[in-house]
Protein backbone atom coordinates (compact mmCIF):
# COMPACT_ATOMS: atom_id res chain seq x y z
CA UNK A 1 0.00 0.00 0.00
CA UNK A 2 1.24 3.49 -0.83
CA UNK A 3 2.23 5.32 2.23
CA UNK A 4 1.64 8.53 0.12
CA UNK A 5 -1.88 7.44 -0.86
CA UNK A 6 -2.52 6.38 3.08
CA UNK A 7 -1.30 10.15 4.39
CA UNK A 8 -3.49 11.80 1.98
CA UNK A 9 -6.59 9.47 3.24
CA UNK A 10 -5.75 10.15 7.03
CA UNK A 11 -6.04 13.91 6.16
CA UNK A 12 -9.31 13.65 4.65
CA UNK A 13 -10.67 11.64 7.50
CA UNK A 14 -10.15 14.86 9.60
CA UNK A 15 -12.93 16.57 7.16
CA UNK A 16 -15.54 13.80 8.41
CA UNK A 17 -18.49 15.37 10.86
CA UNK A 18 -20.52 13.05 13.12
CA UNK A 19 -23.67 12.73 10.87
CA UNK A 20 -22.73 13.25 7.35
CA UNK A 21 -24.06 11.72 4.43
CA UNK A 22 -20.54 10.91 2.64
CA UNK A 23 -20.07 9.76 -1.42
CA UNK A 24 -17.27 7.64 -1.41
CA UNK A 25 -15.23 7.50 -4.66
CA UNK A 26 -13.88 4.26 -6.25
CA UNK A 27 -9.99 3.58 -6.46
CA UNK A 28 -7.41 2.00 -4.47
CA UNK A 29 -7.19 5.41 -2.56
CA UNK A 30 -11.07 5.84 -1.75
CA UNK A 31 -10.30 2.33 -0.50
CA UNK A 32 -8.14 3.20 2.02
CA UNK A 33 -9.65 5.62 3.15
CA UNK A 34 -13.10 3.52 3.46
CA UNK A 35 -11.20 1.03 5.37
CA UNK A 36 -9.52 4.30 7.84
CA UNK A 37 -13.68 5.53 7.82
CA UNK A 38 -14.57 1.61 9.09
CA UNK A 39 -12.07 2.28 11.95
CA UNK A 40 -13.57 5.31 13.12
CA UNK A 41 -17.09 4.01 12.27
CA UNK A 42 -16.53 0.80 14.83
CA UNK A 43 -15.41 3.31 17.91
CA UNK A 44 -18.74 4.83 17.96
CA UNK A 45 -18.92 7.54 14.78
CA UNK A 46 -21.58 8.08 12.90
CA UNK A 47 -21.71 8.37 8.96
CA UNK A 48 -23.53 7.31 6.08
CA UNK A 49 -21.80 6.84 2.59
CA UNK A 50 -23.46 6.11 -0.56
CA UNK A 51 -20.91 4.13 -2.90
CA UNK A 52 -19.95 5.56 -6.08
CA UNK A 53 -19.53 1.55 -7.56
CA UNK A 54 -19.88 -1.98 -7.14
CA UNK A 55 -16.87 -2.70 -5.90
CA UNK A 56 -17.15 0.64 -3.42
CA UNK A 57 -20.32 -1.22 -2.11
CA UNK A 58 -18.32 -4.17 -1.61
CA UNK A 59 -15.89 -2.82 0.17
CA UNK A 60 -17.67 -0.45 2.10
CA UNK A 61 -19.50 -3.80 3.48
CA UNK A 62 -16.51 -5.26 4.22
CA UNK A 63 -15.46 -2.64 6.67
CA UNK A 64 -18.91 -1.95 7.94
CA UNK A 65 -19.26 1.51 6.75
CA UNK A 66 -23.30 1.85 6.84
CA UNK A 67 -24.57 2.63 3.26
CA UNK A 68 -27.30 4.51 1.90
CA UNK A 69 -29.25 3.72 -1.65
CA UNK A 70 -28.11 6.37 -3.89
CA UNK A 71 -32.19 6.38 -5.11
CA UNK A 72 -33.05 7.36 -1.50
CA UNK A 73 -30.22 9.84 -0.83
CA UNK A 74 -31.59 13.64 -0.34
CA UNK A 75 -28.47 15.35 0.35
CA UNK A 76 -24.31 14.25 0.31
CA UNK A 77 -22.27 16.33 2.60
CA UNK A 78 -19.24 15.55 1.25
CA UNK A 79 -17.72 13.12 -1.37
CA UNK A 80 -14.09 11.73 -0.79
CA UNK A 81 -12.64 10.29 -4.40
CA UNK A 82 -9.16 9.58 -5.80
CA UNK A 83 -8.13 10.66 -9.55
CA UNK A 84 -5.82 9.85 -12.31
CA UNK A 85 -4.68 13.47 -12.70
CA UNK A 86 -5.17 16.77 -11.32
CA UNK A 87 -3.71 19.88 -12.46
CA UNK A 88 -3.48 23.46 -11.25
CA UNK A 89 -6.33 24.45 -11.42
CA UNK A 90 -7.80 21.16 -9.87
CA UNK A 91 -9.27 19.93 -13.21
CA UNK A 92 -9.00 16.09 -13.42
CA UNK A 93 -9.10 13.03 -15.39
CA UNK A 94 -10.60 10.17 -13.80
CA UNK A 95 -11.91 6.78 -14.71
CA UNK A 96 -9.02 5.07 -14.78
CA UNK A 97 -11.35 2.41 -12.84
CA UNK A 98 -14.24 2.59 -15.11
CA UNK A 99 -16.25 4.14 -12.84
CA UNK A 100 -16.42 8.16 -14.11
CA UNK A 101 -20.32 8.09 -14.83
CA UNK A 102 -21.12 7.14 -11.03
CA UNK A 103 -18.13 9.02 -9.66
CA UNK A 104 -19.65 12.56 -11.47
CA UNK A 105 -23.28 11.97 -10.59
CA UNK A 106 -22.16 11.60 -6.59
CA UNK A 107 -19.75 14.27 -6.87
CA UNK A 108 -21.63 16.86 -8.76
CA UNK A 109 -24.32 15.76 -6.15
CA UNK A 110 -22.00 17.05 -3.17
CA UNK A 111 -22.00 20.00 -1.44
CA UNK A 112 -17.84 19.52 -1.08
CA UNK A 113 -15.52 17.71 -2.51
CA UNK A 114 -12.69 16.18 -1.51
CA UNK A 115 -9.82 14.31 -3.80
CA UNK A 116 -7.06 12.53 -2.17
CA UNK A 117 -4.06 11.79 -4.49
CA UNK A 118 -0.54 11.15 -3.77
CA UNK A 119 1.97 13.44 -5.43
CA UNK A 120 2.54 11.29 -8.85
CA UNK A 121 -1.22 12.56 -9.76
CA UNK A 122 -0.30 16.38 -10.67
CA UNK A 123 0.19 17.99 -13.91
CA UNK A 124 0.71 20.55 -15.13
CA UNK A 125 -1.47 19.92 -18.05
CA UNK A 126 -3.65 17.15 -18.28
CA UNK A 127 -3.77 14.12 -21.10
CA UNK A 128 -0.61 12.41 -20.48
CA UNK A 129 -3.60 10.00 -18.66
CA UNK A 130 -5.44 8.06 -21.11
CA UNK A 131 -8.79 10.03 -21.03
CA UNK A 132 -11.58 7.22 -20.21
CA UNK A 133 -14.87 8.15 -22.58
CA UNK A 134 -17.79 5.95 -21.29
CA UNK A 135 -19.70 5.09 -24.68
CA UNK A 136 -23.25 3.69 -25.00
CA UNK A 137 -22.00 0.18 -26.72
CA UNK A 138 -24.58 0.81 -29.95
CA UNK A 139 -23.05 1.87 -32.96
CA UNK A 140 -19.83 2.47 -30.86
CA UNK A 141 -17.63 3.49 -33.73
CA UNK A 142 -19.67 6.13 -35.33
CA UNK A 143 -19.27 7.49 -31.54
CA UNK A 144 -15.99 6.71 -31.43
CA UNK A 145 -15.02 8.41 -34.70
CA UNK A 146 -17.08 11.73 -33.34
CA UNK A 147 -15.09 11.82 -30.25
CA UNK A 148 -12.09 11.60 -32.26
CA UNK A 149 -13.27 14.25 -33.97
CA UNK A 150 -14.10 16.70 -30.91
CA UNK A 151 -11.03 15.91 -29.19
CA UNK A 152 -9.02 17.25 -32.42
CA UNK A 153 -11.41 19.71 -32.83
CA UNK A 154 -10.46 21.22 -28.60
CA UNK A 155 -6.88 21.66 -29.89
CA UNK A 156 -5.64 17.52 -29.17
CA UNK A 157 -2.90 17.13 -31.47
CA UNK A 158 -3.41 13.42 -31.35
CA UNK A 159 -6.57 11.68 -30.18
CA UNK A 160 -6.50 7.36 -30.93
CA UNK A 161 -9.38 5.93 -29.05
CA UNK A 162 -8.72 2.36 -27.94
CA UNK A 163 -11.75 -0.23 -26.47
CA UNK A 164 -11.34 -0.97 -23.05
CA UNK A 165 -10.68 -4.54 -22.69
CA UNK A 166 -11.46 -6.80 -19.68
CA UNK A 167 -8.85 -8.21 -17.48
CA UNK A 168 -8.53 -11.53 -18.45
CA UNK A 169 -7.81 -13.57 -15.03
CA UNK A 170 -6.87 -17.74 -14.11
CA UNK A 171 -8.86 -19.78 -11.63
CA UNK A 172 -7.08 -22.14 -9.26
CA UNK A 173 -7.94 -24.61 -11.66
CA UNK A 174 -6.20 -23.14 -14.90
CA UNK A 175 -9.47 -21.68 -16.21
CA UNK A 176 -9.45 -18.20 -17.76
CA UNK A 177 -11.94 -16.06 -17.23
CA UNK A 178 -13.57 -14.85 -20.90
CA UNK A 179 -11.94 -11.78 -22.58
CA UNK A 180 -14.03 -8.98 -24.28
CA UNK A 181 -14.87 -5.67 -23.77
CA UNK A 182 -14.82 -4.27 -20.57
CA UNK A 183 -18.52 -3.55 -19.26
CA UNK A 184 -18.90 -0.23 -16.56
CA UNK A 185 -21.63 -0.56 -13.68
CA UNK A 186 -24.19 0.83 -15.91
CA UNK A 187 -23.46 -1.47 -18.79
CA UNK A 188 -21.57 0.93 -21.19
CA UNK A 189 -18.33 0.66 -22.78
CA UNK A 190 -15.17 2.60 -22.04
CA UNK A 191 -13.41 4.29 -24.48
CA UNK A 192 -9.14 5.20 -23.33
CA UNK A 193 -8.27 8.27 -25.80
CA UNK A 194 -4.89 8.69 -26.30
CA UNK A 195 -4.19 12.87 -26.58
CA UNK A 196 -1.20 13.14 -24.87
CA UNK A 197 -1.85 16.66 -24.17
CA UNK A 198 -5.53 18.27 -23.68
CA UNK A 199 -4.56 21.99 -23.65
CA UNK A 200 -8.33 23.41 -23.16
CA UNK A 201 -10.42 20.41 -20.52
CA UNK A 202 -13.25 22.97 -20.47
CA UNK A 203 -13.75 22.89 -24.29
CA UNK A 204 -12.98 19.12 -24.69
CA UNK A 205 -15.65 18.37 -22.12
CA UNK A 206 -18.24 20.46 -23.72
CA UNK A 207 -17.52 19.01 -26.71
CA UNK A 208 -17.72 15.27 -25.73
CA UNK A 209 -20.84 16.16 -23.51
CA UNK A 210 -22.87 17.28 -26.82
CA UNK A 211 -22.48 14.02 -28.31
CA UNK A 212 -25.19 11.59 -28.09
CA UNK A 213 -23.50 8.24 -27.61
CA UNK A 214 -21.19 9.75 -25.23
CA UNK A 215 -22.25 8.75 -21.07
CA UNK A 216 -20.03 10.50 -19.35
CA UNK A 217 -16.50 11.44 -20.12
CA UNK A 218 -13.63 11.21 -17.70
CA UNK A 219 -12.82 15.42 -17.34
CA UNK A 220 -14.11 16.43 -14.41
CA UNK A 221 -14.16 20.24 -14.16
CA UNK A 222 -14.78 22.29 -11.23
CA UNK A 223 -16.04 19.61 -9.40
CA UNK A 224 -12.99 19.50 -6.83
CA UNK A 225 -12.76 21.73 -3.55
CA UNK A 226 -10.61 20.83 -1.61
CA UNK A 227 -6.94 19.21 -3.27
CA UNK A 228 -5.06 16.73 -0.66
CA UNK A 229 -1.80 15.73 -2.04
CA UNK A 230 -0.13 12.80 -0.35
CA UNK A 231 3.36 12.19 0.26
CA UNK A 232 5.21 9.68 2.02
CA UNK A 233 6.31 12.21 5.30
CA UNK A 234 2.50 13.48 6.77
CA UNK A 235 4.25 16.24 7.56
CA UNK A 236 4.55 17.45 4.03
CA UNK A 237 0.92 16.35 3.04
CA UNK A 238 -0.92 19.45 1.09
CA UNK A 239 -4.47 20.38 1.65
CA UNK A 240 -5.50 23.01 -0.47
CA UNK A 241 -8.75 24.35 -1.04
CA UNK A 242 -10.10 25.73 -4.20
CA UNK A 243 -10.99 29.50 -4.72
C1 LIG B 1 -12.10 5.25 -10.81
O1 LIG B 1 -12.88 5.19 -11.97
C2 LIG B 1 -11.15 6.39 -10.90
O2 LIG B 1 -11.74 7.61 -11.19
C3 LIG B 1 -10.27 6.49 -9.67
O3 LIG B 1 -10.71 7.47 -8.79
C4 LIG B 1 -8.92 6.82 -10.13
O4 LIG B 1 -8.59 5.86 -11.13
C5 LIG B 1 -7.88 6.79 -9.02
O5 LIG B 1 -7.58 5.50 -8.66
P1 LIG B 1 -6.44 5.15 -7.62
O6 LIG B 1 -6.84 5.76 -6.34
O7 LIG B 1 -6.47 3.63 -7.59
O8 LIG B 1 -5.15 5.66 -8.15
Amino acid sequence: MSKAKMNAAIAALDMVEDGMVLGLGSGSTAEIFIELLGDKISQGFKVQGVPTSKATAVCAKKFKVPLLDPDKVERIHLTIDGADEVDENFQMIKGGGACLLREKIIADASEHMAVIVDNSKIVKTLGAFPLPVEVDPFAMALTAERIYTALIQSGCETASTTLRQKKVTTSKSGKKSPAGPLLTDGNNYILDCACTAIPDPQLTASLLASLPGVMEHGLFINLADTLIVGEEDMAKVMEIVRE
